[in-house]
């Protein structure tokens, strides 16, 4: 900064980029809670998505009716909570529940909807979901978990899993479970941005034992009502 230039009031802030959700313009959303930080890619779908802070869709990636908590990795084409078409009936085509799309005076079948908005997808914070994961309805994903590329999830992945293959099965522990646990207590995806900035290098030097041992006695956290 030349030396003529006032320092502005809010110097410190001058550490944090913009905190609004960056939208490709080709994505499609509608009824989506996006945090800050938040990063929908080129082509992505989402109706009645909720992002959390930091969370990320790759491009062509769809989600509907899910949660999804903050410090997501969602890799390219990526399908979330893929819906359930009612087989007990006469037809599988939406002609029995979207009459509405080819006749008059014959309505959404709202009981079709309903069914769908109750199989919500659930997902926690730092998940890494891989390359054309195909996630199904009612599914719950732990905090801290991996979704392998090419995954079928049919099932509740549990927190600080590795999960592969079709249907997708647990292939290791993320971390054995001792660490797996002070990573939970830790909590770290609700410290806000200023004790984030100070723990990146720790985050980049330090073996995870070494980096749970610093950090864990260092709270309570600035309070987390900033708004950056
Ligand atoms: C799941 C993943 C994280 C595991 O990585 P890793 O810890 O290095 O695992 P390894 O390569 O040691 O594989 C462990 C076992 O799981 C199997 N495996 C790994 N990834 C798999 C996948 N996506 N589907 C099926 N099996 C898989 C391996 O074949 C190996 O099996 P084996 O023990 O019988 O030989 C990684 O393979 C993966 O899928 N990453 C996602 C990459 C991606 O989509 N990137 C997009 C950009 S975000």
């Amino acid at each position: 900064m030349p030396p003529e230039t006032p320092r502005p009031e809010n110097f410190e802030e001058l550490r944090f980029r913009p905190s609004e959700p960056r939208i490709a313009t080709t994505a499609e959303l509608k009824r989506v809670k996006l945090g800050r930080h938040a990063e929908i890619g080129p082509r992505c779908v989402l109706r009645e998505v909720t992002v959390g802070d930091f969370s990320y869709f790759e491009r062509g990636g769809e989600a509907v009716y899910t949660s999804i908590g903050k410090f997501c990795s969602i890799a390219a084409n990526v399908r979330i909570n893929a819906l359930a078409h009612p087989m007990e009936r006469l037809t599988t085509h939406k002609i029995s529940y979207r009459p509405n799309e080819y006749f008059r005076w014959l309505p959404v079948d709202q009981s079709v909807i309903d069914r769908r908005k109750d199989d919500a997808v659930t997902i926690g914070h730092d998940v890494w979901i891989g390359h054309a994961v195909v996630i199904m309805p009612g599914v719950f994903i732990g905090n801290g978990a991996v979704i392998g590329a090419g995954a079928v999830v049919t099932r509740d992945v549990a927190p600080f899993t590795v999960v592969a293959g079709v249907p997708a099965q647990p292939i290791k522990p993320r971390f054995a479970e001792p660490i797996a646990t002070r990573i939970a207590a830790l909590a770290w995806w609700d410290w806000p941005p200023e004790t984030l900035y100070d723990a990146i290098p720790d985050m980049q030097a330090l073996p995870i034992e070494a980096f749970l041992d610093k950090w864990e006695g260092r709270q309570p956290f600035l309070p987390s009502t900033t708004t950056k």
